[in-house]
């Protein structure tokens, strides 16, 4: 049959990360590509404590077990409010209207774009960026405009350039542990760009599943904290990194009416969230497991990122150059000889090994001899081997390339 698709999705493939997903069954792949949390510090213990509890509690399930509202049970929305206030956000005058719980922070993305973006308005975005953000722009008709980035955060003139030119509505960063570079904005640089925003109007969508897996450095408050009147920043953040992805669960929280968009915008996609999870994450927030957990897995996630480091210092060629980043899951990294990381991707994953090449990032395709590891998933042996086969590969590439350039004497 002649399938007559919607133009929302011409030309659209799918992300790179989420397309690996398909391989990584194959018996010996390591990954460095996904963005999943270390499997060893899932909670299996308490969400199964809490699981066996909840499903025995006849009276409890008839919640879980009919339709929900569609901004999540009130008692979540109080929780993720006080969760949002352990990270800094001043909550004060808040209450539950500004808060909806999602299907995770992917959805919110959704729900952000879908409330503001019409077809052919242009978003700001952060060059790199993550992956699903941009296929989500995409699908809305959203033009993408990339703000270019320092160590320190956005650069405040690009980024006024940008919003004088294209007047935005809406800019998305992920400003805590990026996805995919993994660096995060200094405090001075979050409120700079909070003070553009409030001048020139432009919603902010602050993407922060990452913060709280910090292994070094002093903590740096969310971009909202800047937001003082509670106008133009929406925060987002997710269950996914430090609970379980598959719980499918997040939050975001701003502006009431903002929040209620949201909330409409919600409506004909899912009704609302799993109520099964919503009642496992609340039991889970309830018994104070949030913050213990997380400390318990930090020292995997820094013993990973060490193993990481150290592997790309011995075996990966002086061309290379990466980032290090204090936290989150993921390392980005740059070549200096212009291979192509993502012709160089199928000879890798010959050798078992898969990782996520840097165009995926770009809304202008740039990233061309970049590439994005994940030091999360796998063990530190994993670690070292696969580093070590991506090292040998891509000397051989560089070589391949200089040869190729070479002038013929
Ligand atoms: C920056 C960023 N935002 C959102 C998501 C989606 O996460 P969730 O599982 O909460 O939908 C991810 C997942 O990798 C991410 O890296």
């Amino acid at each position: 049959m002649d399938y007559q698709f919607s133009e929302a999705l011409a030309g659209m493939h799918g992300t790179a990360t989420r397309e690996i997903y398909r391989v990584l069954s194959r018996p010996g792949i390591i990954s460095l590509a996904g963005g999943s949390p270390a499997h060893d510090c899932l909670p299996y213990r308490q969400i199964e404590e809490i699981a066996a509890e909840l499903f025995a509690d006849h009276d409890l399930m008839t919640k879980g077990y009919r339709y929900g509202t569609t901004e999540g049970f009130p008692e979540l929305r109080e929780l993720v409010l006080g969760l949002a206030a352990s990270f800094g956000i001043n909550i004060s005058g808040m209450d539950t209207g500004n808060a909806i719980i999602t299907s995770g922070g992917g959805q919110s993305i959704d729900l952000i774009l879908k409330t503001f973006v019409n077809r052919g308005d242009t978003v700001l975005a952060e060059n790199p960026t993550y992956q699903g953000f941009l296929q989500t722009a995409q699908s809305y008709g959203a033009v993408i405009a990339g703000v270019d980035a320092g160590e320190d955060g956005l650069i405040i003139q690009d980024l006024e350039e940008k919003i004088l030119r294209h007047k935005p509505k809406l800019l998305y960063v992920v400003p805590t542990f990026s996805n995919p570079t993994g660096k995060t904005y200094s405090a001075a640089n979050r409120k700079a760009i909070v003070e553009l925003a409030l001048r020139y109007g432009v919603m902010v969508a602050e993407d922060d599943p990452y913060s709280r897996l910090r292994i070094s450095g002093e903590a740096v408050p969310p971009l909202k904290v800047f937001d003082t009147n509670n106008t133009c920043v929406v925060y987002i953040s997710s269950f996914s990194k430090v609970v379980s992805p598959g719980i499918r669960l997040g939050f975001s929280i701003g502006p009431a009416e903002v929040i209620r968009k949201m909330t409409i915008a919600k409506q004909g996609v899912d009704l609302s969230s799993s109520n099964i999870s919503q009642l496992l994450i609340q039991k889970y927030l309830e018994r104070g497991y949030y913050y213990p957990n997380i400390e318990k897995s930090l020292p995997i996630y820094r013993e990973r990122k060490g193993s990481m480091f150290e592997a790309l210092g011995k075996y990966f060629p002086e061309e290379f150059s990466h980032t290090d980043p204090d936290g989150g899951i993921f390392i980005w990294g740059e070549f200096r000889t212009p291979i192509d990381t993502a012709a160089m991707f199928s000879e890798a994953l010959k050798r078992n090994v898969v990782y996520i090449e840097g165009r995926s990032f770009f809304a202008d395709g740039r990233g061309r001899s970049s590439l994005r590891l994940n030091f999360s998933n796998e063990t530190p042996e994993n670690i070292d081997k696969a580093v070590r086969i991506l090292g040998e590969l891509s000397k051989m590439t560089i070589a391949a390339c200089e040869e190729r350039e070479t002038p013929a004497p």
